[in-house]
């Protein structure tokens, strides 16, 4: 298969791109990124070297028709990762979500359905979000299903939930192979340090505040981006097109619990004092418009194409701090630059 992944040089899609050329050997990869400050070619170093004959990196940008047209041409299979992802960054400015996440995502879907037709034998991925279902109560025991209604509630959800729609729009329109993966919050190796699990693990190694929003009291489902690749790899290739599928990690943790596990491990790890990292936790002004909790039911995911994460919580966290401890050249690279400006302007 020829596959074209956009977005490969950020944190999912990297990783993805690396499951891909070690679990499909007959598969090529053509990656095109933007490289906006999220995205670091670093990020598939060991890539490049290793498979010099199966991918291919294509620096440009989703929105742009002359790039997209070409590359989605002559893929198999397309798989759509690029997007502004840091919801706090779309609370300071939308434009740029607005831009990639739908206008870049109909670019790719008209490419597609240009150079396509209603070919059966090709399909394009939209990963979307669990996000795009809004936000449940503490006390509310359901979880979203794929036919629970849109209700973006936040710039970046809004642009997802654009880009979901288009995508389906397309399907249903004009018979494009599209699918589309719902997901819930992912973590592990290469996540950029503006997001809650890597920013924890960094500042307690500095011995940094911890900002947590507001009570702390937030929910979110979390899932390795490991099982999140493999999910993602088995919906493009044997997803029903037209479809939406569900991803989620069944393990439902309040920030504040996490962050509680986050110094544990780190403290075990470093020898620092896990009393006074605890200390370090700062109730900051809550983020406005905060979802309260998302809950993800991934049963179709599991009974039509037989997924379920394998990743036990606590050992990928244990593993998630590891490799922050263990990569902290990348660490500094990343936090350095536009991102530090940026950072220092939150906080
Ligand atoms: P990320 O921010 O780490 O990476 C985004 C990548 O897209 C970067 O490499 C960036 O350079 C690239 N990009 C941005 N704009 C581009 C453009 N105009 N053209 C080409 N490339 C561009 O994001 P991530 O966390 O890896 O998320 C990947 C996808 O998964 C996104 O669509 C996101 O909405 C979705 N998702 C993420 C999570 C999560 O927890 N991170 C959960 C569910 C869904
Ligand atoms: P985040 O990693 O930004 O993912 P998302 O907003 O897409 O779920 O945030 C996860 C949760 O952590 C969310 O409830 C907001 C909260 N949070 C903090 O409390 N402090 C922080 O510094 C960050 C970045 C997030």
């Amino acid at each position: 298969m020829r596959i074209l992944v956009t977005g490969g040089c950020g944190f999912i899609g990297s990783n993805f791109v690396r499951h891909v050329l070690a679990s499909h050997p007959g598969d090529q990869v053509v990656n095109l990124d933007l490289l906006t400050y999220a995205g670091n070619p670093a990020n598939l170093a060991d890539v490049e070297a290793g498979y010099p004959e199966r991918y291919r990196f294509v620096h440009g940008d989703v929105c742009d028709p002359a790039v997209v047209a070409p590359l989605v041409a002559e893929a198999d299979l397309v798989a759509h990762f690029a997007a502004e992802s840091h919801v706090d960054r779309s609370i300071e400015d939308a434009q740029a979500f607005v831009r990639t996440n739908v206008l870049g995502t109909q670019c790719l879907l008209h490419a597609a359905k240009q150079a396509w037709g209603g070919d059966a034998s090709r399909r394009l991925l939209y990963v979307s979000t669990d996000e795009v279902y809004g936000a449940l109560r503490l006390a509310d025991g359901r979880r979203f299903r794929e036919d629970w209604p849109l209700d973006p509630r936040s710039p970046y959800s809004a642009s997802k939930a654009a880009g979901d729609q288009l995508a389906r729009a397309y399907h249903h329109t004009f018979g494009l192979p599209v699918v589309v993966t719902r997901c819930s919050n992912n973590y592990g190796p290469y996540q950029f340090p503006e997001k809650l699990i890597p920013l924890m693990i960094l500042n307690a190694l500095a011995g940094r505040e911890l900002p947590v929003y507001g009570d702390g009291l937030y929910v979110r489902d979390w899932l390795h981006v490991q099982d999140h690749c493999r999910a993602t790899d088995l919906v493009l290739r044997q997803g029903r097109p037209g479809e939406v599928y569900n991803i989620g990690g069944n393990s439902e943790l309040a920030n504040l619990e996490l962050v509680g596990r986050l110094i544990a491990l780190v403290a075990a790890r470093t020898g620092q004092d896990e009393a006074a990292l605890r200390g370090l936790i700062r109730h900051v002004k809550d983020r406005p418009g905060h979802d309260r909790r998302y809950a993800i039911d991934a049963g179709k995911l599991e009974r039509e194409l037989g997924f379920t994460p394998q990743m036990d919580l606590a050992r990928g966290l244990e593993m998630t701090v590891d490799w922050y401890l263990d990569n902290q050249d990348w660490c500094r690279q990343v936090t350095s630059g536009q991102y530090r400006q940026y950072y220092q302007r939150m906080y």
